[in-house]
């Protein structure tokens, strides 16, 4: 397929059949991954795939209790990583520069790009993807099922098998709202509105048309989709305590100054 056929192509697949991935073609997607551009080469990444239904059911709780994580063949994690990259550097009597935030983020951009390089190759090959934030969210809770030792941290991950639904294609705000020429562009409030225009009325009818997030909409009286975002999805209290978590988590994984690796 056309690269741009792959991408446009995209829906996030929420129901998979049970049929399991060839482990050929997992290794392939796998290889197309590690193409991604790394920062100085340094791949500062790791991924692990759970394929095990007992260890899918673990990571089901964490996961926010999405049915697709028992029901997909594959949870794929990309982990920021340089847990490998310091024992080398420590092997090497090279000075270690990596225990901090900085290092964090440049390991997250690596395990990014990964991931969505292996999402295109998945959905090249007629698999489906759906990511899940809860990776992130709930980063402390799956390092502990997927025993990430220190430097080592989950960013995101998806899950991943043959689709079982064709769901038709979200929308996306016009370019206009996305891209600057030069220099960034503050947006008026008229310009504000008329980006989101369409997105306010396709966003709300879908919440309406799914008879759980209706109800859920419906019961917390809110009435249009910013407010669904803010009042509903992402509310202040969740973002408190999953910041919170996080960062603890980097403490704990070394990612924030003066943390060592240990050796084993
Ligand atoms: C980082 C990230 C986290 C996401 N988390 C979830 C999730 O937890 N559950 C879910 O059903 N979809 C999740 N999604 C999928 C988005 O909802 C989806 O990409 C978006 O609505 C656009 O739809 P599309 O991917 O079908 O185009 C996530 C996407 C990203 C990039």
């Amino acid at each position: 397929m056309d690269v741009f056929e792959v991408i446009h192509g995209h829906r996030s697949i929420r129901s998979y059949r049970p049929d399991p991935v060839d482990e050929s073609l997992l290794t392939e997607l796998l290889e197309a991954g590690v193409r991604a551009s790394s920062s100085g080469n340094m791949q500062t990444f790791s991924i692990v795939v759970s394929s095990d239904e007992e260890m899918r059911h673990r990571l089901y709780w964490p996961h926010m209790e999405q049915e697709m994580v028992r029901q997909a063949p594959l949870v794929l994690t990309f982990c920021a990583d340089f847990r490998r990259m310091r024992k080398w550097l420590r092997l090497n009597d090279a000075p270690d520069n990596f225990d901090d935030f900085f290092a964090f983020l440049v390991a997250a951009i690596d395990a990014i790009l990964v991931s969505q390089n292996v999402a295109l190759a998945a959905e090249a090959n007629g698999l489906g993807i759906c990511y899940m934030g809860s990776t992130l969210a709930n980063a402390d809770q799956i390092g502990e099922i997927l025993e990430l030792p220190p430097g080592v941290f989950p960013v995101v991950g998806f899950v991943m098998g043959w689709p079982d639904e064709a769901p038709a294609p979200r929308d996306r705000l016009p370019l206009s709202g996305l891209v600057h020429r030069e220099r960034y562009h503050d947006h008026t409030d008229e310009e504000i509105r008329e980006i989101y225009r369409d997105r306010d009325q396709a966003g709300w009818d879908r919440y309406m048309s799914i008879p759980r997030l209706r109800s859920l909409v419906l019961e917390a009286g809110v009435e249009n989709l910013a407010q669904i975002y803010t009042v509903v999805k992402y509310t202040r209290e969740g973002h408190a305590r999953y910041t919170q978590s996080i960062l603890d988590y980097l403490q704990e994984q070394g990612f924030l100054p003066h943390r060592t690796v240990q050796s084993d």
